[in-house]
């Protein structure tokens, strides 16, 4: 029977322990915190420490502020025995053994006996965490192994024990994936669980193979990326991420785990040059300086050969932009270095990955899992061997003289996954395909996908028809939007009434829903000085976003990620939202020196004025908002900027996301169109370029920030009109377009966008 889970406690409030309490609090769950108790005044201030971590601006592990109240603090002599009526206890303190023992004979004492107990433990196994328990005890155990940081990675790997009782395994399993929002993985009870031991795996075989073949970081960090689906920060930007020495330490404790006959025993040996940075304090982002640094002017990387830092460039290899567009087999038929590197770090991943199946799991498909929720790969090992093709691998493996795992045999004749009519289906251990079963509710587009026929498709969008219902999927890079996507979402509108569908809904299961309009677009109209086809751009943009209103069909989007700038426009012309707990928002468009033009400040305007009921007001905080590019990170920051409307919801699973949204297209309200709109004029337009100015002065704002300033205000209130002058919609979308464009032929704009493009940098003229 699945237990309801109402109070929960967690011991230990370092990184994860403070991520687990906040993620509960984020599921609006009451939860206790508590660590050692602190000499002097303040007992409680380990517990308090890991409550200021996430609340950290930078990597907010709440949500809201209603959610830090349901974090109560505490520490392990005093407030034990908040733990007595808790549902569950997760303990997450560090990875000693007899500290973890001691803390369970005293949960032992002090749970009440339906208590639920897990460890976060990433290496000791259950068996030993359990020792000299009694049974009742060792039934309600089991290992929550989350990963960092705990509201942002989607995996769980939940671990059973011997005797751990169904009953607990699916509570938790439930509460995780429907209140916490995570993907769980079932695991059995070996060394480094799934992710950890394909992903370090991979880390390491990429890390030591790019010093044997005399690559730079820039170099390895460009291949062994964005071209394969895995995080653009590749593998030196990732030790960076980690932390040069924490990394060290989790391949020492994988090696004293691991059987002596595991490859990964080949990649683990340290490195000598490494061992000097970190003797040197370079340990990577947490001291500003590990392979890259970044002196707050310049963004240097090491030089591998002498320890030197050099300016960073971003390697510009066409191998790369042409494996982005065309795929992997494009690196691998690469005779040069580069695609050496690939194939070796690859290959010897994927042939990893293959040797686990069936002695650490018979389910491929956990593997694939672990590696896309816990290290945000967008293919598994099985999908991108299926990519590649599964003969040409074997085939090039022969060639090498290497060793072909045999499960990788298995895949020769079908490949691992199968599609179509019966519905995705995966290899087992023993060669039958079997259908995936997902919990119920859960619903991945990219896999459904899978089994349908797009109706139309470019390179940029798709649309299909699935359960009655047309769904969009931007799929370019970034998912920036370009023509083809809104040739597409155009099209799907028109068809999609056309053939009696229930609605339509734009979603995609990428990691961003869109990161705006693509600013290489922009870049090449201005670069030929050709702003007429920018202008027909706009207007199709404008009309496009007016047709998701004007269909009679309903328009729900449900965006993951970061859907910013014309990403968060489609967003705002949505008649419902069905968004991610996780989701980021808002129009940055400041950032590159042009305005919102796809609607994004009319709507931003009118959302103001719905909810203040003053024009005025409503004006000042779009300026607001636009001007300074606000960004929501959670469903109550989107609503307490306007962002989001009242019935608008999000789910703290994005799985699920699909299901509900089919599920609501019968309830959503069609949004009416917009009244004209008395906008206030000359005197708040000049009190704007007033606060530009001033803060000019003061150094806050630069003198480009004054130049787009203006012409956010000059839409927002109507520039030089008299108050209560009527704008109609589409006189606001006339005024975005007009700035946009002559902010577009400004040298200060046009600077701003080639720096995003070529370096990522934000450039402050
Ligand atoms: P941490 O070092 O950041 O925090 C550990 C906390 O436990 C500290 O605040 C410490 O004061 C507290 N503590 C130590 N003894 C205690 C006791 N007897 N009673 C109460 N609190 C006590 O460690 P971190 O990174 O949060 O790791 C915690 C657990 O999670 C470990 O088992 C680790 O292997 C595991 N883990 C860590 C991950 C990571 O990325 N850091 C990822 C997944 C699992």
């Amino acid at each position: 029977m699945i237990k309801k889970i109402k109070k929960v406690g967690v011991i230990g409030a370092g990184t994860m322990g403070a991520g687990i309490a906040g993620q509960v609090a984020n599921a609006g769950i009451e939860v206790w915190l508590l660590d050692l108790p602190s000499k002097g005044e303040n007992t409680n201030s380990l517990s308090s420490k890991g409550l200021t971590r996430i609340k950290d601006p930078d990597m907010p592990g709440l949500m809201s502020a209603e959610a830090g109240n349901l974090v109560h603090l505490g520490n392990t002599r005093d407030d034990f025995h908040e733990l007595a009526d808790c549902d569950w206890v997760a303990e997450a303190v560090v990875e000693r053994l007899d500290v973890k023992q001691d803390l369970y004979h005293r949960l032992n004492k002090c749970c009440k006996a339906s208590a639920i107990i897990t460890s976060n433990t990433s290496t000791i196994p259950i068996k030993l965490l359990t020792e000299g328990m009694p049974r009742e005890f060792c039934e309600r155990f089991a290992i929550t192994h989350f990963f960092n940081p705990v509201r942002f990675m989607r995996l769980l790997e939940l671990v059973r024990g011997e005797h751990t009782k169904n009953d607990v395994v699916d509570t938790l399993a439930m509460f995780s994936e429907l209140q916490l929002g995570k993907g769980v993985v079932l695991c059995a009870d070996t060394p480094g669980f799934l992710a950890n031991r394909v992903g370090v795996f991979a880390i390491q075989c990429a890390l030591h193979n790019a010093f044997d073949l005399g690559l730079a970081p820039t170099e390895a960090d460009a291949f062994f990326g964005r071209p394969l689906g895995f995080p653009k920060t590749g593998v030196f930007g990732l030790y960076d991420l980690i932390g040069i020495d924490l990394m060290v330490d989790v391949v020492k404790s994988l090696v004293n785990i691991l059987p002596a006959n595991d490859a990964f025993h080949q990649y683990s040996a340290p490195i000598d040059f490494m061992t000097n940075m970190i003797a040197n304090g370079q340990t990577g982002n947490k001291n500003n300086k590990g392979f890259y640094r970044d002196d707050g002017e310049e963004r240097q990387v090491i030089s591998l050969v002498n320890g030197d830092y050099i300016p960073y460039e971003r390697l510009r290899a066409p191998l790369v932009e042409k494996a982005e567009r065309e795929g992997i087999s494009t690196l691998l038929n690469d005779n040069g270095r580069f695609g050496l590197y690939v194939w070796r770090a690859l290959s010897e991943t994927l042939c990893y990955a293959a040797s686990l199946v069936p002695e650490v799991t018979e389910d491929l498909t956990q593997i694939d899992d672990a590696m896309k929720l816990g290290y945000n790969w967008v293919k598994g090992p099985f999908e991108l061997l299926d990519e590649i093709g599964v003969e040409y691998f074997i085939d090039r493996l022969q060639k090498d003289g290497r060793e072909v795992p045999s499960f990788l045999t298995r895949g020769l004749e079908n490949g691992f996954y199968t599609d179509k009519k019966t519905g995705l289906s995966s290899l087992d251990a023993n060669g039958f395909f079997f259908p995936i079963v997902r919990p119920k509710g859960v619903l991945r587009f990219s896999e459904i996908r899978q089994t349908l026929s797009s109706i139309s498709s470019n390179r940029s969008a798709s649309w299909y028809e699935y359960e009655g219902a047309a769904i969009v999927e931007f799929h370019s890079k970034a998912n920036a939007l370009d023509s083809g996507s809104l040739d597409i979402l155009s099209e799907a509108l028109s068809e999609s009434q056309k053939m009696g569908l229930r609605g339509v809904i734009v979603h995609n299961d990428s990691h961003h829903f869109s990161c705006g309009v693509s600013l290489w677009s922009v870049r090449d109209c201005f670069e030929k000085e050709d702003f007429n086809s920018l202008d027909a751009f706009l207007v199709y943009f404008q009309e496009t976003m007016l047709k998701m209103r004007s269909s009679t069909l309903p328009v729900i989007a449900a965006p993951v990620g970061m859907s910013i700038g014309g990403g968060f426009e489609v967003v705002l012309h949505a008649d419902h939202v069905v968004s991610h707990a996780n989701s980021v928002m808002g129009l940055v468009e400041s950032f590159v020196g042009v305005v919102p033009a796809g609607g994004g400040c009319k709507e931003t305007l009118y959302r103001w004025s719905d909810h203040l009921a003053d024009n005025q007001k409503a004006a000042w905080k779009s300026f607001m908002n636009i001007g300074l590019g606000k960004l929501a990170n959670s469903p109550s920051e989107a609503s307490a900027l306007a962002m989001s409307r009242q019935g608008d919801v999000f789910h703290m699973n994005r799985d699920y996301m699909l299901n509900l949204s089919l599920s609501s297209l019968e309830k959503v309200k069609k949004s009416i169109d917009r009244e004209p709109m008395a906008l206030s004029g000359a005197d708040q337009f000049q009190e704007m370029v007033g606060w530009l100015e001033s803060n000019y002065a003061k150094g806050a704002i630069t003198a480009h920030d004054i130049t787009v300033g203006t012409e956010i205000a000059r839409i927002v209130t109507g520039g030089e009109c008299p108050a209560g002058t009527v704008f109609s919609e589409q006189d606001i979308l006339d005024a975005e377009r007009a700035s946009f464009i002559g902010l577009a032929q400004t040298a200060e704009t046009q600077a701003r966008i080639v720096a995003m493009l070529d370096n990522g940098k934000t450039l402050r003229n």
